[in-house]
C-alpha cells in the first residue's frame, strides 16, 4: 500500500524516509570531510564543498515533497499512547528532524548565496538566493547558525535512532519493522495532540539560532583605519575590488577599509594619488582567513598595502601610474581610468590585470589551476571637492 493508515505507514512514506535518511548520512560526511580538509588541499577542499552544497540544494527538494506527502497523510499513531514522557520525547523528535530537514540547508544555503563565488553549487540555476545580499556579515552569520542546526541534527538523529533501536532490541514492539517493511503496529488510537512536542521543537531551534549568534566569532577588527593624507578632493563612496580565478570560478573579494588623498586637475587632466589599503580588510568568500594568512597576503607583517601615482589623460580617459607597494614589493601598476565630472563631483571607473606573482601573493600555489594568476583590479569611487 501507498499511503499511510493509522497503524502503519504507506510505500511513499517509507521510500522518503530511507532515502533522505540515506542522503543526510551521506551530506554530514561530505559536510563534515569538507570543513576539515586542510586549506593546502584546496582543491579537494572545494569539490567537497560543492558537492555538499549540491548534495544538500537536492535535499531539501526531497524534504519538501517528503512534508508536502506527509501533511496529505494520515500519522500511524504511536505504538505505546500510554508512555507519556516516551511518546513526547519521540514526537519532539521527530519535529525536530522534519525541522531540520529544511532550516539546514536553506540555513547553509543562505550562507552560501551571501559569499561570492566559492565552491559553487554544481547546477546551472544560479549561485545566489533572492533577498540575500552579498555579505561577509550575513555570510559569518549563517555559517554558524548553520553549524549549530547541523549539530542539532546530528544530535536528534543520534536521539531518534536509539529510540529505534530500543524499540526493536528491548521492547522488540514492531515499531522498527513499521518503518522498515510496513507492518502496522499499535492499536492506532491516538491521544494528546502535537502542539507541544512542536511548540518544543521550535523552542530548540530559537535557542539554538541564539546561542549561535551570541557566540558567534567577530569579524576580525581592522587595528588601524587607512589613512592616506592631506587631500584636494575627498572619496565620498567607493568600491575597491578583485576577482581571481579559484578551481576555474572566478571569485570575487574586496578591501573594505582603504583611503585615498587626491590632487587632480580638470582642466589639464594632470595630477597624483595616493592610495592606502588596510590589509585587514579584506574579504574574499570563504578563504578570507587564507587570503590574510602568510602564503597569500601576509596581513601580520605587512598590514597596509600604498598605490603611488601619477595621474595623466590617455585617449579618452586616463592613466594611472605608478608603484604598488604591497607585501614588501613595489612593483609598477598602470591603471586606466574613466572620469565623469560633475561640477565639483568626480566619478571614476578603473580597472587592471596584475599578475599576483609579482608580489609573491600565493607563493606555494604555482599551479594555475587551483588559483589563478592574472588578478583583475576594479576601482570605482566618487569623489567631491
Ligand atoms: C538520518 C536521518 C533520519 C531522519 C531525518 C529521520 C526522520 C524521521 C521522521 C521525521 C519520522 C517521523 C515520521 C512521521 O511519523 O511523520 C521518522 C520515523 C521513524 N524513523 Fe527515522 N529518520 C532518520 C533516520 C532513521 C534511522 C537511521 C532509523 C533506524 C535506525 C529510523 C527509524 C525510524 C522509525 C522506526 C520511525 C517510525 C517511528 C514510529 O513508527 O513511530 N530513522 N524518522
Ligand atoms: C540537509 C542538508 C545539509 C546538511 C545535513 C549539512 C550539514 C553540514 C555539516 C555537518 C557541516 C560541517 C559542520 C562542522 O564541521 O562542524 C556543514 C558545513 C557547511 N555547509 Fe552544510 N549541510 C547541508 C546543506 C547545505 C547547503 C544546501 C549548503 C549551501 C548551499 C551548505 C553549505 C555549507 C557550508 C558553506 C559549510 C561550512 C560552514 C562553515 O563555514 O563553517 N550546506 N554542513
Amino acid at each position: 500500500m501507498l499511503t499511510n493508515t493509522t497503524r502503519s505507514y504507506g510505500g511513499v512514506a517509507r521510500t522518503f524516509h530511507w532515502l533522505t535518511a540515506l542522503l543526510i548520512f551521506a551530506n554530514i560526511g561530505l559536510g563534515l570531510a569538507a570543513n576539515r580538509a586542510p586549506l593546502e588541499q584546496m582543491a579537494l577542499k572545494v569539490q567537497l564543498f560543492s558537492l555538499h552544497k549540491t548534495l544538500g540544494v537536492a535535499l531539501l527538494a526531497v524534504a519538501l515533497l517528503r512534508i508536502l506527502w506527509a501533511v496529505t497523510q494520515s500519522r500511524p499513531a504511536p505504538v505505546h499512547p500510554d508512555r507519556r514522557a516516551e511518546t513526547l520525547a519521540a514526537e519532539t523528535v521527530h519535529w525536530l528532524l522534519y525541522a531540520a530537514l529544511v532550516l539546514v540547508p536553506v540555513t547553509g544555503w543562505i550562507e552560501h548565496a551571501a559569499t561570492e563565488g566559492y565552491a559553487p553549487i554544481l547546477w546551472p540555476l544560479g549561485q545566489g538566493l533572492p533577498l540575500v545580499p552579498k555579505s561577509p556579515a550575513l555570510a559569518l552569520t549563517f555559517a554558524a547558525i548553520h553549524h549549530l542546526f547541523a549539530w542539532l541534527l546530528m544530535a536528534a538523529i543520534a536521539l531518534h535512532v536509539a529510540g529505534a533501536l530500543k524499540h526493536a532490541l528491548l521492547d522488540r514492539d514492531g515499531v522498527l519493522a513499521r518503518m522498515l517493511l510496513g507492518r502496522p503496529a499499535g492499536s492506532g488510537r491516538t491521544q494528546g495532540g502535537h502542539v507541544l512536542p512542536a511548540l518544543l521543537a521550535a523552542a530548540i531551534f530559537a535557542a539554538g539560532t541564539g546561542f549561535a549568534v551570541a557566540t558567534q566569532q567577530p569579524a576580525p577588527e581592522a587595528a588601524a583605519t587607512a589613512e592616506a593624507g592631506p587631500s584636494e578632493w575627498q572619496v565620498t563612496e567607493g568600491t575597491l575590488g578583485f576577482t581571481v580565478r579559484q578551481m576555474g570560478t572566478k571569485v570575487a573579494g574586496g578591501f573594505s577599509d582603504w583611503a585615498a588623498a587626491i590632487d587632480f586637475d580638470p582642466d589639464s587632466g594632470l595630477g597624483q594619488v595616493r592610495v592606502s589599503i588596510n590589509m585587514e580588510s579584506v574579504s574574499i568568500g570563504t578563504v578570507t582567513e587564507q587570503a590574510r594568512g602568510a602564503a597569500f597576503f601576509d596581513v601580520a607583517a605587512h598590514p597596509v598595502a600604498v598605490f603611488e601615482a601619477d595621474i595623466r589623460p590617455e585617449g579618452a580617459g586616463y592613466i594611472a601610474d605608478g608603484p604598488l607597494t604591497l607585501k614588501g614589493a613595489a612593483v609598477p601598476v598602470t591603471l586606466p581610468f574613466t572620469l565623469e565630472l560633475d561640477g565639483d563631483t568626480a566619478r571614476m571607473q578603473g580597472s587592471a590585470s596584475l599578475d599576483r606573482r609579482d608580489w609573491q601573493v600565493g607563493t606555494g600555489y604555482d599551479d594555475e589551476a587551483t588559483v589563478g594568476f592574472p588578478v583583475e583590479l576594479a576601482v570605482e569611487l566618487t569623489a567631491t571637492r
